[in-house]
């Protein structure tokens, strides 16, 4: 076992060990890139909605013994809580590249008593995949890497079974959400935009990133879970492998558009060509809905832990809330308090909007976000009126 300095912690159900990040401080900050195997203490967020999600995946499509493969493991924490926490899980495939990291999982599924129900690969992930889609596939492939998933993509997509779940993480939001319109071009072939909402065209890319691979497998892909928490984006999608799913797939293709003048955003259909070209348009992107509602409020939420972190707890009941707004890109609350000398509270905002007899929900993507159907610019004279 390589030596390093190493700490047990407690996540969810299991104990795992982890390097010690205190001995990897850049700035005054722990640094997990910089230690000799990755561990994110703030990625308990996305670990523990994963266990969520694949608990209600399982209820909503009524499996049993399903298979899950992990294969950029890093400590093996995700793979062990998999392990641990999905209800009906038949065996859990963890991988990494990496010697210390292959060694660390295997002594973390030890520890935890379930070398019968993980098993643990050093091998390059899109071998593991090419592998594992050869010998009949698994029903959830989770992609959790550094950066971009990109390179993981079309493999996983082979790797994942017909009705599978696909669950993508990417942390590079700087270049999904405009801030390097260039590179994400060149990464996910789509143009990005500084819109208000950019955000929300930053994930609307991401997933149709995966669209466009699934599509040219004749495959369709259905979002059921779609967030943002502060570094990175996570959406969770069902594969689909039929070509009546790659067609309806193809229709939830298309480009975002916003006019400043006007406040109006939406979207326009239309893949690879949109539809209308007098905005100034972000994409292809996913027009479709980013989350399934009916999936979220009977499946997912009845699997939320008590022992999730709060903010875990919190994306929860955002993302519900907002699943059930209009599928309209989010407004700003800046953007109606322009001209008006003060800055308008989210609730009263909201409050304003519903009483006027449109939708109104709060947006998970900013603090200052909300969704809504009414017309912004009735919505700033009625406010500039009160
Ligand atoms: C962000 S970490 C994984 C974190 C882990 N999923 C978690 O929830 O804590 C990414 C891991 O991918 C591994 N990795 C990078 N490239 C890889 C490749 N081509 N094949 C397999 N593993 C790879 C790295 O060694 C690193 O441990």
């Amino acid at each position: 076992m390589s030596e390093y300095p190493k700490v047990e912690i407690r996540e969810g159900l299991v104990s795992v060990i982890v390097p010690d990040l205190s001995k990897y401080i850049v700035g005054n900050r722990p640094e997990p890139a910089h230690a000799p195997v990755f561990y994110n203490p703030r990625m308990e967020v996305n670990r523990s909605l994963s266990t969520a999600i694949i608990n209600g995946y399982i209820g909503y499509m009524n499996k049993a013994g399903i298979t899950i493969c992990e294969p950029l493991s890093g400590t093996g924490v995700r793979a062990v809580r998999y392990a641990r926490e999905v209800n009906g899980v038949s065996r859990v495939i963890a991988n990494d590249i990496s010697e210390r990291a292959y060694e660390l999982i295997r002594l973390n599924v030890d520890k935890n008593g379930l070398n019968d129900v993980v098993s643990v690969y050093r091998d390059d992930a899109n071998n593991l995949l090419l592998r594992l889609a050869r010998e009949g596939g698994c029903d959830v492939v989770d992609i959790d890497p550094f950066g971009s998933p990109q390179p993981f993509i079309e493999n996983s997509l082979r790797a994942v079974r017909d009705q599978g779940l696909l669950c993508v993480t990417a942390t590079d939001v700087g270049v999904l959400s405009g801030k390097y319109p260039i590179k994400c071009v060149r990464r996910y072939g789509a143009l990005p935009q500084k819109f208000p909402f950019r955000f929300e065209v930053g994930i609307r890319i991401l997933i149709s990133m995966i669209a466009r691979y699934a599509l040219s497998m004749d495959y369709g892909i259905q979002p059921l879970v779609s967030f943002l928490d502060g570094h990175y984006y996570r959406v969770c999608v069902l594969i689909l492998k039929d070509r009546a799913y790659a067609l309806e797939t193809l229709r939830n293709l298309g480009y975002a558009y916003y006019r400043l003048s006007t406040l109006q955003r939406g979207f326009i259909p239309g893949y690879p060509i949109p539809t209308n070209t007098r905005y100034r348009l972000a994409g292809p992107l996913w027009i479709g809905n980013l989350w399934d509602a009916e999936f979220l409020m009977n499946h997912f939420m009845s699997n939320v832990k008590d022992y999730f972190s709060d903010r875990a707890r919190e994306i929860s009941k955002l993302i519900v809330e907002e699943a059930l707004g209009p599928n309209i890109p989010y407004a700003l609350t800046t953007e109606i308090s322009r001209d008006l000398g003060r800055e308008l509270p989210i609730n009263d905002v909201i409050g304003v909007i519903r009483g006027l007899g449109y939708q109104a929900v709060r947006s998970h993507f900013h603090i200052k976000g909300f969704r809504t159907n009414a017309d912004l610019l009735r919505v700033r004279e009625v406010i500039i009126g009160k």
